[in-house]
Order: structure tokens, then C-alpha cells, then sequence
């Protein structure tokens, strides 16, 4: 699949005349970064090979979402579940995350992409932590397309995040219980992308 048809899969984003119109874009695409295993297996490669073609499949979306002019693009590249598969694939992700942010943070810089994480940061090990704050630091000023990764990310973990920031707000005085509305939840809750995709789709 082209790139140009990648992008067209992606989302309507045609006018009705069947021209690319950039004022249909989403302005926030989440992708889930799946199917890297089924992929190597079909070629016959082992699992690790599938993350690593994944990487790269990743450089493109980026390149492009931010060539076509997307507000913020998130990836849930790892969630906590992931945890629970064998320790040698989990040091292989762990490394490729890694090597990922080293490598990309010049075309993160040259593209002006702006950087931020989410989930619990605090359980990955210090060289990957290290890379992300590293990360965050030099992209600080740039202006562009929001790139954010979702790493040891999980739904219940945001409710759980989510209700505790609430809690604080009531306790400090910031809001009451009867003001709990909708804006709110809004407030504390990671913001909702326009269109959500699976990274297995768009191979
Ligand atoms: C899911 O595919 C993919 C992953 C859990 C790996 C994601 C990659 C990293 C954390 C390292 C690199 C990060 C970036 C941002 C490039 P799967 O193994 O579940 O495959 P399947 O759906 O075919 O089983």
C-alpha cells in the first residue's frame, strides 16, 4: 500500500469532488499498534521482526500525519496488559523503544513535532525513561503536530488517575461535588481522538 493510500484508508478526507480537502482532516488520530506478531508470522519471521517492521510503519504515519497537517497523533504502542508476555519479547520492546526515541528525535526536531507521553512511566526501566525525558527536553519548543505515545497505558488506570485528580479538586476547594459535570471528567481525562485506528489495518 502507497502512502497516499494509506492516509485515504485512514479516514474520509475527500471533498465531495474526490480531491484530498485538508479541512476534513481529523485533528486528533489514535492509532493502536497491532498486529506486528501476525505480520512476521505470515512472512514466516519471528515475532520480534514483526515490532521492528512496526517501527518503521510508525516513521511513515508520523511523516505523513504531520505532512498532511494533523493537530495530534497518539499511539498506544504498549498497554499494561503487555506485560504479561514473555520476558525476552518484553527486554526486545523495551530496547526497541528505546532505540526508537534516539533515532526519531532529529526527524521529531526537524519536522517540529511536539512530544508528550502517557501512562505510568515509573514502571518502565531508567534507560527508557531516561530517552522520554530526554525526548520531552528537546522537543519542548517545537510547535508542530502533537505526537503523543501511549506506554504502559490502561483505561481503568485513567478512570483510577482520573477520580483521584477529582477527589484532589474537591479536597483543595476547586470544585464541588455538585459541579462534577461533563467539562470536568474533560478536565482530567486524556482528550478523545476524532478517529481511532489499528495499526494492522493500515499495513
Ligand atoms: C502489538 O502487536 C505491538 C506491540 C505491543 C509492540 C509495540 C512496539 C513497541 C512498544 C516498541 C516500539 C515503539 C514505537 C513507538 C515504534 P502484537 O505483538 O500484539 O501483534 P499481534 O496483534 O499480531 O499479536
Amino acid at each position: 500500500m502507497t502512502r497516499s493510500q494509506t492516509i485515504q484508508k485512514t479516514s474520509n478526507m475527500d471533498s465531495p469532488s474526490g480531491e484530498f480537502d485538508p479541512s476534513r482532516l481529523p485533528a486528533h488520530i489514535a492509532i493502536i499498534m497491532d498486529g506486528n506478531g501476525r505480520w512476521a508470522k505470515l512472512k514466516g519471521l519471528p515475532r520480534v521482526e514483526g515490532h521492528a517492521q512496526g517501527m518503521q510503519t510508525v516513521r511513515t504515519i508520523v511523516e505523513e500525519c504531520s505532512r498532511i497537517g494533523i493537530h495530534q497523533l497518539t499511539l498506544f504502542c504498549f498497554s499494561s496488559e503487555n506485560w504479561k508476555r514473555p520476558q525476552p519479547e518484553l527486554d526486545f520492546l523495551m530496547q526497541l523503544l528505546e532505540c526508537y526515541l534516539v533515532q526519531e528525535r532529529p526527524l521529531l526536531l526537524e519536522k517540529n513535532i511536539r512530544f508528550s507521553t502517557i501512562g505510568r512511566k515509573e514502571m518502565l526501566p531508567d534507560s527508557v525513561q531516561h530517552e522520554i525525558d530526554e525526548t520531552i527536553r528537546v522537543c519542548r519548543d517545537n510547535t508542530g503536530m502533537g505526537l503523543c505515545l501511549a506506554i504502559n497505558y490502561g483505561g481503568r488506570q485513567e478512570i483510577v488517575d482520573a477520580v483521584q485528580k477529582i477527589a484532589s479538586l474537591i479536597k483543595e476547594g476547586s470544585i464541588s461535588v455538585n459541579s462534577i459535570d461533563e467539562s470536568v471528567i474533560k478536565r482530567v481525562l486524556f482528550p478523545s481522538p476524532a478517529l481511532m485506528n489499528r495499526l494492522s489495518l493500515l499495513r
